[in-house]
């Protein structure tokens, strides 16, 4: 059975169908070449047209295709969880946080889906970037006669962050501090008030840092006080700013998840072609890859090709998710590149009598002592010799662990961070409004393409004040969808961005551990500067 499936999760959607049909996972290809976007919707709920195709293409014999239309894809298929969350905080009056008690309750509709993952990582970021003393978290993961609720970009961590940030809000409201003040008291630090409500330590908190570099760029401080002064006068206008931070967990909390492979073949032409385990949805996933091909062996863009992914060439898959596609798939890329070079520089040595230094993989060709060669006469010298250019690279991230039992150990490999400064108008009479201006300061570590990463930023930034500002489901007393099309389910539009858009990387912060290059991954944590 040969599957092309819309999926973020090729190797799950191989396994159902297998089990659907009853056949082995040997005798079940899923292929997909990119998706028109996921966003943690064809996390897992691609499964469900890929298992009815199957059967019908079992039944009949024939090539079957299920495609939904619009109008039954909003009504059938999952979103995003909304949760409500109830919380007692107890602080100073310096605005210090004491202890925490929050209890969050999650919409997962009919089946579990992704809802337990989803509500853990809710509980794993109702933290934020703050540090609390005593703290008690709980989730319900509450089964509902709705859609099943599913993955969406942040995956329950920007629902838990903005239960941490009203909790910030609250305090500032009670001692009449600025909010930014209070963030600046509670952001994480060292010695004890480093340790997250999970037992994780956080070894690098830049928050603080972070969130002055940006307050000091945008001129918050001098542009709230204007606006105290334009709102004491403005009869139906009020103008809003705030400055917010954000630290998110990177790695699967499932911890076997974190693993990723890849394929690599050189041809004796010198071309190259690289095939993993991650899937493009428009994150730039593929770019990346072929990128980190291009830099090792210092090839021109013709040169490295990457094709579509496979369960058939790269098994046992994790979902492109969780932000982590680029981490995991890179190393298993590189991995599987540095056993290619390594064979071709021990060839090299022998043959021309030199040490392994002295031959490197260069734009004019292959340095070799005092030679220089083409890459292609160089492959071609390589496969005479018999030796073989192919190889199957593999990645495990280190350093994580999670016991679910006891809620303790280190889930995440790193923390992404960053932070926006959001200006906006209300208007008290129609209630219409907009947003004036953003200024957004984000770590993506040593940028693996800053280009790519910033277009994350800027899109995950609208998706999410879409999320905040103007979509709404509702239902009707029979439990039926109303909202079920772009008539009545309203997206941000390009006129709803902001009027000024200021996105900027973090500048020198390669990440601390070893990913590939010291980059961090991009794809969800921006979405919580909405
Ligand atoms: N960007 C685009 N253009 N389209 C997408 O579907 N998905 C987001 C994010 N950015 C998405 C996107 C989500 S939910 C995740 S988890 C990551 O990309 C997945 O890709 P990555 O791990 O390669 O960053
Ligand atoms: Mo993203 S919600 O982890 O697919």
């Amino acid at each position: 059975m040969r599957l092309w499936s819309s999926t973020q999760h090729p190797s799950e959607t191989q396994h159902l169908v297998a089990s659907v049909l009853g056949r082995p996972h040997h005798l079940v290809t899923t292929e997909i070449r990119r998706m028109g976007g996921g966003f943690g919707g064809k996390e897992s709920q691609a499964n469900g047209c890929a298992c009815l195709a199957a059967l019908a293409a079992e039944r009949t014999g024939q090539a079957a295709k299920m495609r939904l239309d619009r109008d039954d894809d909003m009504v059938i298929t999952g979103k995003r969880h909304d949760f409500q969350v109830g919380y007692d905080v107890g602080f100073t009056d310096q605005g210090d946080i004491l202890a925490v008690d929050m209890e969050l309750a999650a919409r997962c509709g009919w089946s579990a889906d992704l809802s337990g993952p989803v509500t853990d990582r809710a509980l794993f970021h109702a933290d934020n970037a703050y540090y609390y003393p005593d703290v008690r978290f709980r989730s319900l993961a509450l089964k509902t006669n709705t859609q099943s609720n599913t993955a969406f970009r942040g995956f329950g961590g920007p629902q838990g962050i903005i239960a941490a940030e009203r909790v910030i809000e609250e305090i500032a409201y009670a001692t009449g501090m600025d909010p930014l003040d209070v963030r600046l008291r509670n952001v994480y630090g060292t010695g004890e008030r480093n340790v997250t409500p999970y037992h994780m330590v956080v070894e690098d908190s830049i928050t603080d840092l972070v969130l002055s570099q940006l307050a000091e760029r945008c001129d918050y401080r001098a542009r709230r006080e204007a606006l105290r002064v334009f709102n004491s006068t403005s009869r139906s206008l009020r103008k809003g700013i705030a400055i917010v931070p954000v630290k998110f967990g990177i790695s699967f909390t499932a911890t076997h998840y974190n693993q990723a492979g890849a394929l690599v073949h050189v041809y004796t032409d010198g071309s190259v072609q690289v095939n993993h385990g991650g899937t493009e949805m428009g994150q730039g996933l593929h770019t990346k890859m072929v990128q980190i091909v291009r830099h090792e062996f210092a090839l021109p863009a013709e040169s490295v090709r990457i094709t579509a992914t496979t369960t058939g060439k790269v098994p046992n898959t994790s979902a492109t998710a969780a932000s982590s596609g680029a981490d995991l798939n890179g190393m298993a890329v590189l991995d599987a590149v540095t056993q290619i070079k390594g064979r071709m520089i021990g060839f090299a040595a022998e043959k021309w009598q030199v040490a392994p230094e002295q031959i490197s993989f260069e734009t004019e060709g292959v340095r070799i002592g005092d030679e220089r060669i083409s890459f292609r006469d160089f492959v071609w010298q390589v496969y005479f010799a018999r030796i073989s250019l192919s190889a199957s690279g593999f990645y495990k991230t280190p350093k994580i662990s999670w016991d679910a039992a006891t809620g303790r150990g280190r889930p995440f490999y790193y923390f992404a961070y960053g932070a926006a400064c959001a200006e906006v108008t209300l208007d008290l009479l129609t209630g219409e409004n907009t947003i004036d201006r953003v200024d957004i300061l984000h770590d993506a570590g040593e940028s693996l393409n800053p280009s790519i990463d910033i277009g994350q930023i800027e899109g995950a930034f609208v998706q999410g004040a879409g999320w905040l500002t103007t979509e709404e489901l509702v239902w009707d007393t029979q439990g039926r969808l109303r909202t079920h099309a772009p008539s009545t389910y309203k997206i941000p539009a390009c006129s709803d961005r902001p009027r000024i858009f200021n996105v900027t990387l973090l500048e020198n912060a390669p990440n601390r551990e070893a990913t590939i290059y010291r980059s961090k991954a991009v794809g969800e944590p921006p979405l919580c500067h909405a």
